[in-house]
């Protein structure tokens, strides 16, 4: 009872530093303005994609239609690599959050620069350790406290458009690794097998 109390406890002053945490630095994505143009084109046409392999074309800028000023508080861009919807069924940990902080779908840091009028371009290798499913390129345009304050992303609002298949190679490994893992234990019995037979053989031969 004792240690059940303590717990609750802990829990509670553990939430309300939690949600203090929050209150002072909140980021809501639904508060962002989308006004930078991101595009994420693979270099190869109609395939999916392998990790640490192919690349992708980023391109971002400040978009035509933004206010004249609309990038004034931008000090850094950070360019995410972001999980589409069809690669999160299934992988609850992959969801989206409407608090920026707590979105498990944009994790991946692509590159953070600081932030030039100009537009910029990327030709992005895959990384090795990316895992296998559907992605979309995303920009946060940071502001001087580190805080997001607009992003523009290389699919629609329904991340539906634009979308890029990946193969990642980790998966593959792994399967690979439980392949050989399970030929070797099956070899390895094979032998074993085998050995004891011979020995009988041997054994029923000197009785004879
Ligand atoms: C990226 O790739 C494109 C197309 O192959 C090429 O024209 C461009 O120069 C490359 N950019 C950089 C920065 O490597």
């Amino acid at each position: 009872m004792a240690i059940q109390n303590f717990l609750f406890a802990s829990l509670l002053i553990f939430s309300s530093i939690e949600s203090n945490h929050g209150a002072t630095e909140v980021s809501l994505f639904s508060n962002l303005e989308n006004s930078l143009e991101v595009t994420a084109k693979p270099m190869k046409d109609g395939v999916v994609l392998e990790a640490g392999k192919d690349m992708v074309r980023i391109t971002w800028m400040l978009k035509s239609t933004a206010k004249v000023d609309g990038d004034a508080a931008f000090r850094t861009v950070e360019v995410k690599l972001c999980y589409a919807p069809i690669s999160q069924v299934d992988r609850p940990w992959r969801k989206t959050h409407n608090e920026i902080s707590k979105d498990k779908s944009c994790l991946h840091k692509i590159v953070s620069k600081p932030y030039d009028k100009i537009p910029q371009s990327l030709n992005w290798t895959i990384e090795r350790d990316i895992s296998t499913g559907t992605y979309f390129v995303r920009a946060y345009g940071i502001g001087v406290n580190g805080q997001e304050v607009a992003y523009g992303q290389s699919t629609d609002a329904e991340k539906t458009t634009n979308l890029f298949g990946v193969e990642g190679i980790s998966g593959r490994h792994t399967s690979l690794d439980v392949a050989s893992i399970c030929f070797s234990v099956f070899s390895f019995g094979s032998l074993l097998v085998f050995l004891v037979k011979e020995k009988r053989k041997v054994k029923l031969q000197q009785r004879k």
